[in-house]
């Protein structure tokens, strides 16, 4: 196969670059060049195996072509390419064979992909109507039909296995999904059968809602039935089975089981099992099947009471249909198989010999009486097996209930307003039999009347609409089918009223009146054919009994035996007596007693089937549709057998074609105005965010900005209609992309927004916090601004009251002034004895502060005392008698105090050594140099005193002059003023002595201290104030005149007294 190259420009155009030789490249890509060309697109996305045939049927070239059509569709199936698009429509071939397609793999690979950038595919179909679901929030369905075996309930089981898979789930919804699934394969075992046309026939209509919450995960469920096949339950047509559910019991239920049920493992025992002759199946394992059902009953929500019910009820049903009766010879029936009788009693709760009368008599009600009326053999039976298949059928009803219970979503915040739903439709296919009844009629009515839809929705409603938008158009022929339901529906005239009245009306009605009626009422219809009718032709392949309906689907013969017993579908009154008795609580729920007092007919079951039908078109009318046309590619389930009469026949009944042609001329898609600029204004600056101008000016200006072309799309009155699917893509992807603008914005708004608010918060604490703090702070400051005021108030107060004796009032001014002058004291204690400073005490401590200074002196000089040696103790000891002597007195003593006396004046060189020797021992104590002044006439002489011992020395020179014992010394008189003369004053009465001695010491105190200390006279020394009178030998006197002037002068006055001059200090 050639190379696939397209080149894309932004216009949408696609150019396709010539070949070598000017040629095109690829038979598929060639044709669809042109106003298709964007399809070409789509093709080049897929893989060449996708690319067999063409994917769309509308991009065929030649599409009004059946053949062409066929062909496509062959070419397809031969590659396994079983699905097909037309349009939306998907076209499903039965492969019959598993084909690899169903993975989980592929599920992801249609998951939120465009319907048509990936192959056609039932996924792409359920995605797509997920997808529209959860934008427009739009109620979808899923319409499968086609034919009995053309893949119908397969089709609707891999829809409901991709939502399972791929929608979101949480523990909650796993339930429901799981739910979901195994409500299949018990309904199947319930209503399904094999019949010819089909191993695993759906002999029941089935409409599935799928409830999804706003996140868009299953959350729930509801199934319709529709008119179940009893009749299955007591015959079978040759190669046909009952219904799965009694095979399964047989060969798969346990031992015990069975034997609890009395059953057997062997079909062939049960009458109702055996009219088919076709007890086992080779595409179908029972054994596999039963366990698949047990389980799936268990996750349903059964609970082992109810299986055991339910089991009852099914056994009871194969034991019903082994009731065989005998005939007396009155004619009436009576039981032949007491066994079974037994068993029944047990099974279903209800009284053997009740049962027995109930089997064998009908009820009837004359004048107000109640009579028990024998029926005869035939009778018998018939009531036997309308018991069956009341009991069947409604079991099925209770069946079907039980499940929706258990998918009913059980959310109080829930309610189907806000649900948003996912119809699917498996409804019987369109049959013809050999021999047609009653079921067939109904089955095809219904298949009819969904034919009716399809065109409603599609080929009529398609072509309405553009005549309704005023968009040009030229219309496509078609088959309306409504004069086909209408002949088998409508009031009064339709083949159900005709049905109903023939039930109804007194006298002797049959079957064959029926036919007559009809023949009588609708003979004329030209879908209606009877034997007596018909053309010769058509004699010849019609039964007497029979009526001919010419269906869209193909013409179908109805035998009318049956009719109006299975219309009536009537149950004698004392059986649905003896019904109600039963114990068996699945039974009871089924015979409802007050349907033995309502007086009212029951409606017939062609009625009945024809209401539900209308409520059906109704629901699905509601939703936007998406079909699944199946078709069944051979009558012989084979693989791989494409049978193109058969396909033919159901390409045309199923008006594949015209949809073709509508398709083709029309547009892939539509929407409102308001929709359409409410999902894309985003786009157009000008539309964004609100366009305030009429809406088609909205959307016109929007497209022109989107940049599409006028062949690209149409204008209608209140529709925008584009033409191909890759427009709308290329505009769903652009906005893809703005979303994520969007979405950025947004996220800054709310980001913005919530750390505002955040902040806010944080504003507001920090306020709240610092109002605490700050409430604390002035509170703290308040109190100690009281405390303060207090403090001052007591203050003042103590101070005012101060000097009262200690009263509360002043109690606290004391102590403090205690306090503080105690305080002050300990810093500013005198750091020394000469230190005097002293805080003046407050009066209350005068006392006591004298007291401490006191100790504070001590302290101090006890201080200073341990510290000071024995010389200086010596020296001070000294000082305090020079003190003592001469402090105040004489005007040199304080020149004297910081000078140090020293031990001596003279060292031993100085002293004459003879002197030393007079001496003798007596130690030496003092010696200092001084001046004699001669008694008589005042001649200063230099001498040296000496302090003995004992003695003071006057020596001169080598010479002891004189020497004064201390005992002898009488006293000392210096002068008050700053000269150093003295006189020491001995006793006079010693002639030797030559009486008092006049010296001058320039150190006149330290050696008036020395004398005074040595002589122990320290209270003989005089302080003259004036002259000092001094003896001089024999009684003579001496005056010595102190005065002062500015040098000192010691001279004899010329009075005769020694004149002394001191100089004047300045201390004085
Ligand atoms: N997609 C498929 N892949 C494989 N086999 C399929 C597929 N579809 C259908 N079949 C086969 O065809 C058989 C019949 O299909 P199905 O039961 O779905 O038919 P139907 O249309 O429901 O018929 P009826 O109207 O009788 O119920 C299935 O049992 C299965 O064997
Ligand atoms: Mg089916």
């Amino acid at each position: 196969m050639m190379e696939l190259r397209i080149q894309l420009i932004p216009t949408g155009e696609i150019i396709l670059p010539p070949g070598k030789n000017g040629e095109s490249y690829c038979h598929n890509c060639t044709k669809a060049v042109g106003s298709d060309g964007v399809r070409v697109m789509m093709e080049s996305a897929l893989t060449a195996r996708d690319r067999v045939g063409v994917q769309d049927f509308v991009l065929l070239e030649n599409h009004t072509s059946e053949v062409a059509f066929i062909e496509n569709l062959r070419k397809r199936f031969k590659e396994n390419l079983i699905y097909t698009y037309i349009g939306s429509v998907l076209v499903s071939v039965n492969p019959y064979k598993d084909l690899e397609i169903y993975t989980k793999q592929h599920m992801e690979r249609y998951r939120g992909v465009n319907f048509y950038e990936v192959s056609p595919h039932i996924y792409a179909v359920s995605d797509n109507a997920y997808r529209s679901m959860r934008t427009e929030r739009r109620d979808q369905c899923i319409l499968i039909s086609g034919e009995s075996g053309a893949g119908k309930t397969e089709a609707s089981k891999k829809v409901l296995q991709y939502y399972a898979v791929t929608c979101p789930a949480s523990d909650k919804v796993q339930t429901v999904k799981d739910r979901l699934l195994q409500s299949n394969p018990v309904l199947e075992a319930f209503g399904n059968a094999k019949t010819l046309r089909n191993d695993n026939s759906s002999r029941f209509g089935k409409y599935m809602d799928i409830q999804f919450d706003f996140k868009g995960a299953p959350v729930g469920g509801h199934i319709l039935n529709y008119l179940l096949e009893k009749s299955r339950v007591v015959h079978q047509s040759h190669g046909e089975r009952n219904f799965h559910i009694f095979y399964q019991l047989i060969e798969g239920g346990e031992e015990d089981l069975l034997r609890r049920l009395g059953l057997e493992r062997n079909a062939q025992q049960y009458q109702y099992l055996v009219k088919g002759n076709c007890p086992k199946v080779s595409s179908i394992n029972d054994r596999n099947d039963w366990k698949v059902v047990r389980k799936a009953l268990t996750v349903i929500g059964f609970t082992d009471d109810d299986v055991e019910e339910l089991l009852n009820i099914i056994a009871s049903v194969l034991h019903l249909g082994n009731v065989q009766y005998g005939s007396e010879e009155s004619g009436n029936a009576y039981i032949t198989t007491d066994s079974q009788i037994k068993y029944l009693s047990r099974l279903i709760g209800v009284d053997g010999s009740v049962l027995k009368e109930a089997l064998t008599h009908k009820k009837i009600i004359a004048k107000g009486e109640e009579l028990m009326s024998p029926l005869n053999q035939e009778q018998a039976a018939s009531a036997r097996d309308a018991l069956s298949k009341a009991i069947y059928g409604r079991t099925f009803t209770w069946l079907v209930n039980k499940i929706n219970a258990s998918l009913e979503f059980k959310d109080s915040s829930f309610s189907s307003k806000n649900a948003s739903v996912i119809g699917l439709l498996d409804i019987y296919g369109f049959e013809v039999f050999q021999n047609n009844s009653f079921e067939q009629f109904c089955i095809n009515y219904c298949n009819e009347k969904l034919q009716q839809l399809f065109i409603e929705l599609t080929l009529k409603s398609e072509q309405d609409e553009y005549e309704a938008e005023g968009i040009t158009w030229e219309p496509v022929q078609y088959f309306n089918n409504k004069i086909i339901c209408d002949l088998v529906e409508e009031k009064f005239k339709g083949i159900i009223s005709i049905l109903d009245e023939e039930c109804l009306r007194p006298g002797d009605a049959s079957d064959i009146t029926f036919l007559e009626k009809l023949e009588d009422t609708v003979g004329g219809h030209p879908h209606f054919v009877t034997h007596k009718l018909a053309d010769g032709k058509t004699r010849k392949v019609m039964g007497r009994e029979e009526f001919r309906l010419l269906h869209y689907a193909g013409e179908v013969n109805y035998n009318v035996n049956g009719f109006l017993d299975k219309n009536n579908d009537l149950l004698f009154r004392n059986l649905k007596e003896a019904m109600c008795m039963s114990e068996n609580k699945i039974l009871t729920q089924c015979f409802d007693r007050e349907e033995l007092t309502d007086k009212k007919r029951p409606e017939t079951a062609a009625t009945q089937f024809k209401t539900s039908l209308a409520q059906l078109m109704e629901i699905l009318m509601s939703k936007e549709p998406s079909y699944v046309r199946c078709i069944k590619p051979n009558d012989a389930k084979q693989a791989g057998r494409f049978d193109e009469v058969l396909i033919r026949h159901q390409v045309k009944y199923l008006g594949l074609m015209e949809n073709l042609r509508v398709r083709r001329a029309g547009f892939a898609y539509r929407r409102r105005y308001e929709t359409f600029l409410q999902r894309y204004k985003s786009l157009c600056p000008e539309t964004w965010p609100n366009w305030q101008g009429r809406l088609v000016d909205g959307v016109s200006t929007l497209v022109k900005h989107l940049g599409y072309k006028p062949e690209e799309y149409k204008l209608g009155r209140t529709k925008i209609f584009i033409r191909f699917p890759k427009t709308l893509f290329a505009t769903e992807d652009a906005l893809e992309v703005r979303k994520h603008s969007l979405a950025t914005k947004l996220q800054a708004c709310w980001k913005g927004y919530s750390q505002k608010t955040k902040y806010r918060k944080l504003r507001r604490s920090a306020i709240v916090i610092q109002a605490w703090w700050r409430g604390i702070l002035a509170r703290r400051r308040a109190q100690r601004r009281r405390q303060a005021a207090e403090t001052i108030r007591r203050f003042i107060k103590g101070f005012i009251y101060r000097h009262q004796p200690r009263c509360p009032e002043n109690e606290y001014f004391l102590d403090y002034v205690r306090y503080s002058f105690l305080m002050k004291l300990s810093r500013n204690l005198p750091k020394n004895v000469l230190d005097k400073s002293w805080p003046t005490p407050p009066p209350a401590l005068a006392e006591a502060s004298e007291h401490l200074r006191k100790l504070c002196m001590q302290n101090m000089v006890w201080k200073y005392c341990k510290t000071i040696s024995p010389e200086w103790k010596h020296q001070l000891e000294q000082k305090m008698v020079a003190s003592e002597i001469f402090k105040d007195k004489k005007d040199n003593y304080p020149q004297s105090v910081p000078k140090l006396f020293v031990s001596t004046r003279l060292n031993g060189e100085d002293i004459n050594p003879k002197v030393v020797q007079a001496l003798g021992t007596d130690k030496m104590k003092y010696a200092v140099p001084v001046t004699k002044y001669d008694r008589k006439g005042y001649k200063a002489r230099s001498r040296q005193l000496l302090l003995m011992g004992n003695s003071a020395i006057i020596a001169e020179e080598a010479k002891v002059k004189q020497r004064i014992d201390y005992s002898a010394l009488k006293g000392i008189s210096v002068s008050s003023l700053s000269d150093g003369v003295f006189v020491i004053h001995v006793v006079c009465e010693d002639n030797k002595q030559k009486g008092d001695v006049v010296l001058q010491s320039d150190h006149v105190i330290e050696t008036l201290t020395k004398v005074a200390i040595c002589a122990d006279k320290i209270n003989s020394i005089n302080i003259s104030q004036g002259s000092i009178k001094f003896t001089v030998g024999q009684g003579k006197e001496g005056i010595i005149d102190f005065t002062s002037g500015s040098e000192l002068i010691v001279a004899k006055a010329k009075n005769g007294h020694l004149s002394v001059t001191a100089p004047r200090l300045n201390s004085r």
